[in-house]
């Protein structure tokens, strides 16, 4: 029995916890098509809430609808990468619906072989995106664009979205989902260039409930064979702390320690929980904290003597500042997804691990 659990970035886990709602709104709009507005979306979340993943799903979402995709990562030459795979899976997309060969149907004709051979300037790419999708459109075919680590100092992101308000308005079968980190995102969205993108559909990937958490272990356990007994489950629960990467950490340790037995036992589970503390504690937790500010620490230890939530007022009190004063903190460590808001603009520490990290600290 191999271990199911997934602790690799950008890798599908076997049941993604917390995503089901997302991906039936994500199936909807896929199957309505152009008007939806779901079809522009942003998700936004911090390192290893798992983006590259659900861009995955919706990916495989849309294959399943007859739309077909281009992936890319917002780096140089993004524009031509989406072009290309667009093309390329447009071709073989038709060729298997078709049965023919790609040569005799139209899309053959679309990828002039100029195109193929020469990247044309860029200022060209709306018109060879267009002329791909009115061939697509012949056939009822989508094409959903996905943008990876989206960053605002990249003229081709801004290229891309122009040209993809451009495109919508001319009733295009078209989907771009873009994927990046709350600072990113937010730098992106300041750009007056590309404003079109502040009523795109946004997604936050914060924590996920531990409910959820709790249903994608069990189910990622069982479907590999073994079960888990209800107080290591509780356990498992607890170390994951509502966090996807730390879920795969915490799965897959537990998995290791009970490589001779069916039953994830109690024991099992706490021998694991220290083996994924200790490589979230490496992995994440020490360079979350080595980018952070003197000031945004400062900030963090005010929120320790709270047990739940903290508010604004009170963790100004304990700094001896002004709430406006220190908001420029609090705005950077939600973009860096290190705390989270919640309801009467109440703070938690949402990294997991990081409040008992400042507190030993502390000591
Ligand atoms: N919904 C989920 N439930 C459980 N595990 C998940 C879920 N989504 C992703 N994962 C797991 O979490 C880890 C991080 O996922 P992913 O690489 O998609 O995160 P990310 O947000 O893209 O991170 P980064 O910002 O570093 O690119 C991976 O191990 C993945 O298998
Ligand atoms: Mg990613």
């Amino acid at each position: 029995m191999s271990n199911p659990f997934t602790p690799t970035f950008g890798i599908v886990p076997p049941y993604l916890a917390g995503r089901e709602v997302f991906l039936l709104e994500m199936q909807r709009a896929l199957q309505d098509g152009p008007g939806n507005p779901n079809l522009s979306t942003l998700l936004i979340g911090p390192r290893g809430s798992g983006k590259t993943a659900l861009l995955s799903c919706v990916a495989e979402e849309a294959l399943q609808s007859g739309w077909i995709v281009a992936r890319t990562v917002a780096a140089d030459g993004m524009l031509e990468d989406i072009l290309q795979s667009a093309l390329k899976n447009a071709a073989s997309f038709l060729h298997q619906r078709t049965k023919k060969k790609v040569k005799s149907v139209s899309v053959g004709q679309v990828l002039g072989i100029e195109w193929a051979l020469e990247p044309a300037p860029a200022t060209n790419w709306r018109t060879r995106i267009t002329a791909l999708l009115d061939e697509l459109k012949q056939h009822d075919i989508g094409l959903l664009i996905t943008v990876d680590e989206v960053r605002a100092d990249l003229p081709e992101m801004i290229q891309l979205a122009s040209v993809y308000q451009l495109l919508l308005t001319e009733g295009a079968k078209i989907s771009l989902i873009m994927a990046g980190l709350p600072a990113q995102v937010s730098d992106l969205l300041e750009d007056k260039q590309v404003s079109f993108l502040r009523r795109c559909s946004r997604h936050y990937l914060g924590s996920i409930s531990d409910t959820e958490i709790s249903v994608a272990f069990e189910k990622t356990i069982a479907a590999s064979g073994k079960s888990i007994s209800g107080e290591a489950l509780k356990i498992a629960t607890k170390t994951a702390g509502g966090y996807a990467y730390m879920m795969q950490l915490t799965g897959f340790y537990i998995w290791e320690e009970a490589a001779t037995h069916s039953i994830i036992s109690k024991k099992d589970a706490e021998r694991g929980m220290i083996r994924a503390e200790d490589a979230f504690r490496s992995g994440v937790l020490l360079s979350t904290v080595r980018e952070l500010s003197k000031g945004d620490v400062a900030f963090l230890r005010a929120m320790l003597p709270d047990e739940d939530y903290s508010i604004l007022p009170d963790i100004a009190a304990r700094l001896k500042k002004s709430s406006n004063y220190i908001s420029t903190y609090k705005r950077r460590l939600l973009m860096a997804g290190v705390i989270e808001e919640g309801a009467g603009k109440t703070l938690s520490i949402s990294m997991p691990m990081l409040r008992e990290y400042l507190e030993q600290q502390n000591a």
